[in-house]
């Protein structure tokens, strides 16, 4: 900006550091938006006559039609959007173009278009993102009878139905769902006329709230993300992912790189990168403005690329990939339900402390004997137990084992079928 007071001319370096309009002119429509709405507050105000806002609005309308077209020529002197437009602005109309000004500063501009900006891309943020919860339900509604380990510390635990696995995940999201909509209601607070003029301009809150939330929606992908590329591997083989979402390595022909997955969980990093980056900017500095803030910008588009990138390979990824039921079978190994064996001593009146004990002690057995617990004699058993009966055959059956739990949120076909309908349903309300 050219100012009264300054007569130097700036360090062509200092210039190049502190021009922002290489990224801010993403910003040129919302921009344009903000100043349209204020110059007809300025109309209502008495500050421009009938005439004078109907010059604004039609050189603004001008302006916006040269940038969706493609054609507004950037000068060496445009800092950043504001300046741009506004040196545009005056060239279309003259004289006038210098009233809209009135009673406003860039530092509101730059909060006012950046809300804008961010409340059309959070829009389509959210719908990507329940793009992807709709494919991770639909697809455990598709393969809800296919049954593989469940795993805590990447170790064997209880046998779990595919879709249980699917929706866990689901579930998540749909908490960062809800979350990206709370953001959005602050961001639909803009600062031009708001409760304190001194916070307005200089409050980034709505930005790291954003990335945040990004953050947090990041490191669920990112999980996601781990467990497949685990269950993709030739040890595991639950499941291929389409070649849409892998590559081939340049020198050994077997493999099959799960590179998507991987970018999906690199980005995690990313992403938390640019919240650390503006949780340093905003640390330490005194009220109002200071042009630290303009870092906040490259950080919102960047994370804002990543997600709706990130969002839809993911649901690209889960739409596509194929499962391996025989290799999910395959795994299950019968010491996968000595949890069961001591519910059914529990069913029996024992209490589960003991049966845990017992179950244990049925495990030690088989393995010093060579076999699976579902091989131990009905005697073998008896003798940890008198409370084994015939009946203890039944236990011994995955499918047996998952049915149990029908409790709200558990992996027995009604309960999965459940979170399924309760899915559908919110998808229907977000
Ligand atoms: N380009 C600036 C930014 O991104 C706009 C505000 C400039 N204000 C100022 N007083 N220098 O933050």
């Amino acid at each position: 900006l050219s100012t009264q007071g300054f007569s130097g001319s700036t360090d062509p370096i200092m210039e190049m550091l502190n021009a922002s309009i290489s990224y801010d002119q993403r910003l040129s429509e919302v921009d344009i938006q903000g100043s349209m709405a204020y110059a007809k507050a300025l109309e209502k105000a008495g500050i421009l006559s009938k005439t004078e806002l109907e010059k604004i609005l039609g050189g603004l309308g001008k302006i916006s039609e040269e940038w969706s077209q493609g054609v507004f020529v950037l000068k060496q002197t445009d800092e950043d959007i504001h300046t741009a437009n506004e040196r545009r602005l005056k060239e279309l109309i003259g004289d006038v173009a210098g009233k809209l000004h009135t009673g406003r500063s860039r530092n509101d501009q730059v909060v006012t278009d950046l809300k804008l900006f961010m409340k059309n891309s959070l829009s389509v943020i959210s719908t990507h993102l329940l793009r992807l919860v709709e494919t991770l339900v639909e697809r455990a509604a598709v393969e809800i009878d296919v049954i593989l380990p469940g795993y805590t510390h990447l170790q064997k635990a209880q046998p779990i139905r595919w879709s249980h696995f699917l929706l866990s995940h689901a579930v998540a999201l749909t908490r960062d769902s809800e979350r990206l909509g709370e953001v959005k209601r602050r961001i639909n607070v803009l600062p031009l006329g708001s409760l304190n003029s001194m916070d307005a301009v200089s409050e980034r809150d709505f930005v790291v709230e954003f990335l945040s939330v990004a953050t947090l929606l990041m490191i669920h992908l990112s999980k996601m993300a781990e467990d497949l590329i685990i269950y993709s591997t030739t040890e595991f083989g639950f499941l291929t992912l389409s070649d849409a979402y892998s590559t081939g390595s340049s020198l050994m022909p077997q493999k099959k790189n799960p590179d998507s997955l991987e970018l999906i969980r690199s980005k995690a990093g990313r992403v938390f990168g640019r919240l650390a980056a503006i949780l340093m900017v905003l640390k330490g500095l005194p009220s109002t403005y200071n042009k630290d803030l303009q870092e906040d910008k490259e950080a919102v588009f960047d994370v804002v690329d990543t997600l709706n990138a990130v969002l839809q390979v993911a649901t690209g990824v889960i739409s596509t990939l194929q499962i391996n039921k025989e290799s999910m079978e395959r795994a299950l190994s019968p010491e996968m339900l000595a949890t069961d064996l001591a519910l059914y001593l529990v069913r029996k009146g024992m209490p589960f402390r003991q049966a845990h004990v017992a179950s244990g002690k049925a495990v030690q057995l088989a393995e010093t004997k060579g076999v699976t617990i579902n091989h131990l004699s009905l005697q073998d058993l008896q003798n940890i137990s008198p409370l084994f009966g015939s009946d203890v055959a039944q236990v011994f059956s995955v499918v047996t084992s998952v049915e149990q739990y029908t409790a709200a949120g558990g992996t027995a076909k009604s309960s999965v079928t459940a979170q399924i309908e309760q899915l559908r349903e919110l998808l229907k309300r977000l």
